[in-house]
């Protein structure tokens, strides 16, 4: 008997699962993307993907073992201990995965995969490919095995095909308990169509584009979540978001094209960050300078310049001269081909002249509560990668491991759809080890899916406080307005203006009337809206900081002067 998995998502995961999938014989395989197939988060990814090789392809003394201790550092502690043994032990069986499918990595001076070293990782264990186009590489690479796929009849992919809702059978009208995920509905060429399935995989990617600055592209916007939230999935550690922290500072264009992500191997390999005084300020901040984990450099930062007085949005300067005096003239742009053209196109030659960098959004460490399997708690829905939350990145994600997670899990959710995985039947937790928000539909927070999303049209516009936020919904003005109360810095004031202004927008968005709307924009007004919600309900819930959480209002580091500081990862 023929069974058919719909992919939603065109990212590493969906690619890579739609693969395997398709190699099954009783398995029919769709691919549904909502733009072009090489339009993802996986795309603009640069630095790499991390993995330890078998021996001989690894660094010397580096070991599975180093790997794992390393996401839990960086992930403060919050992460699941078995998402992240099997991410790191899965790993080389997954490269092995993407070789098979034309994936190749560069290689080192000795014939191997040349590996690179980024933040947080105590050995050199990071896989690029076209020096700093990793992403890019690995999509062409993948979608170029899916349409070798498609042309033989073995999976059907379908582009500019956007999902509106998830079909089930059965369950509770008021949301409280799901029934199982029987297919999809979408808009293709503003058509509405319908799609059965036995089974659904979400693998939309993020949802970079809730703030004002970020490295996703126009299609981060919160898509997957919003439809698993809305069929009555539990989600979790939405709170945690991270910033990477060195993206060239450009004027931002709302609905524009991604900042351009300076990547963390170039901090890898030696480059530092000066302030606008040209010093060097990180090493006042944590033991580990540069190479600390992405939310401490972030959050260093921010603090940085509120302690030297400058305007929030100002930026910092990335300084790699001292790397091309090092390794030669050229290394720069044999390295780092891509940041080197980009930058110069910007007028930036980072040869010369340190760079202005600043933050910007980067990846969602929160998402769809899944299990080992990528099974969610609504039956016959999957999800794997950015968008789901295994509990592997914790409460802030180590450098290199988001292509990893969307390989290992995609891979998992696909062996439990045909059948094939010895799982013990757990269900998903729906909230972070460490107690964060259990964001369920059986939880009382604002914004529920589902029919209930409309009774945020009942919040009163008196109780709206004025602020930057306030006034007509628009991206800018939601960008803005997360960036301000939900961004690297937050706090209890601010997350409390904006969980107002969001249910005043959710009112003005009508969601019941966009629920029949033709216009995937309006779809993902609605999307984004729905995510602002829950992640500003997840962050006032959690009070203290930790990882990528930071309550500046509580945390007395924020409070201290620069050389006092010392923020612990
Ligand atoms: C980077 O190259 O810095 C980004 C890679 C990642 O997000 O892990």
């Amino acid at each position: 008997m023929t069974r058919r998995l719909v992919v939603v998502g065109s990212g590493i995961a969906g690619l890579y699962a739609a693969l395997l999938a398709s190699e099954a014989p009783g398995a029919e395989v769709v691919l549904l993307t909502k733009g072009t197939l090489e339009e993802s988060n996986t795309f603009y990814a640069q630095g790499g993907i991390s993995a330890v090789l078998a021996p001989g392809e690894a660094a010397p003394g580096d070991s599975v073992a180093a790997h794992i201790a390393d996401t839990l550092a960086a992930g403060a502690g919050l992460n699941d201990p078995n998402a992240v043994r099997i991410l790191c032990t899965e790993a080389v069986r997954d490269i092995a995965g993407l070789r098979r499918f034309g994936v190749h990595f560069d290689a080192g001076a000795h014939g191997g995969p040349a590996l690179g070293l980024e933040a947080a990782h105590s050995a050199a264990r990071v896989l690029h490919a076209g020096g700093d186009a990793t992403g890019a590489w690995i999509a062409r690479g993948l979608v170029a095995a899916v349409l070798d796929r498609a042309v033989q009849g073995r999976l059907r992919v379908e582009t500019g095909a956007f999902v509106t809702a998830l079909l089930s059978g059965g369950g509770d009208p008021d949301g409280c308990s799901s029934g199982s995920v029987t297919g999809v509905a979408y808009l293709a060429g503003g058509q509405p169509r319908e799609l059965d399935a036995d089974a659904v995989l979400l693998a939309t990617g993020g949802a970079g584009r809730l703030f004002a600055r970020t490295s996703n592209p126009s299609v981060a916007t919160a898509d997957g979540l919003a439809l698993a939230w809305r069929a009555g999935a539990a989600v979790r550690d939405l709170e945690f978001f991270q910033f990477h922290p060195t993206t060239l500072a450009a004027a931002e264009v709302p609905g524009g094209p991604p900042a351009l992500l300076i990547s963390e191997a170039v901090r890898g390999e030696g480059a530092v960050l000066l302030d606008a005084a040209g010093q060097r300020f990180m090493p006042d901040y944590h033991p580990d300078a540069e190479l600390a984990p992405r939310d401490v450099v972030s959050r260093s930062i921010a603090l940085h310049l509120a302690a030297t007085g400058r305007p929030a949005d100002s930026p910092v300067y990335l300084d790699a001269r001292g790397i091309e005096a090092g390794r030669g003239a050229g290394f720069l742009a044999r390295r780092f081909p891509t940041i080197t053209a980009r930058t110069r196109a910007a007028g930036y030659d980072w040869t010369l002249d340190p760079m202005p960098v600043s933050p910007a959004a980067h990846y969602w460490m929160g998402g769809i509560a899944t299990d080992l399997w990528g099974r969610t708690s609504v039956p016959g829905l999957y999800a794997a990668g950015e968008v789901a939350c295994t509990g592997a990145q914790g409460a802030n994600r180590l450098a290199s491991n988001s292509l990893l997670e969307g390989l290992v899990f995609g891979r998992r959710a696909v062996e439990d759809f045909l059948g094939e995985a010895p799982h013990n039947g757990t269900a998903p937790r729906a909230s972070s080890a460490a107690g964060g928000l259990p964001l369920t539909h059986a939880s009382a927070v604002p914004l529920r899916g589902s029919s209930r999303e409309g009774t945020a049209a009942a919040a009163p516009e008196a109780g709206i406080k004025s602020g930057p936020g306030s006034g007509v919904f628009s991206r800018a003005a939601l960008g803005r307005l997360m960036t301000r109360a939900a961004g690297v810095l937050r706090s209890a004031a601010d997350l409390d203006d904006a969980a107002a202004q969001l249910a005043a927008w959710a009112a003005v968005v009508r969601p019941g009337i966009v629920a029949a709307s033709d216009d995937p924009r309006e779809h993902e007004d609605r999307n984004l809206l729905l995510a602002a919600g829950l992640l500003v309900a997840a962050a006032r819930n959690r009070t203290a900081s930790v990882g990528a959480h930071y309550r500046a209002d509580t945390d007395p580091a924020s409070a201290s002067t620069p050389s006092m500081q010392r923020i612990s990862s």
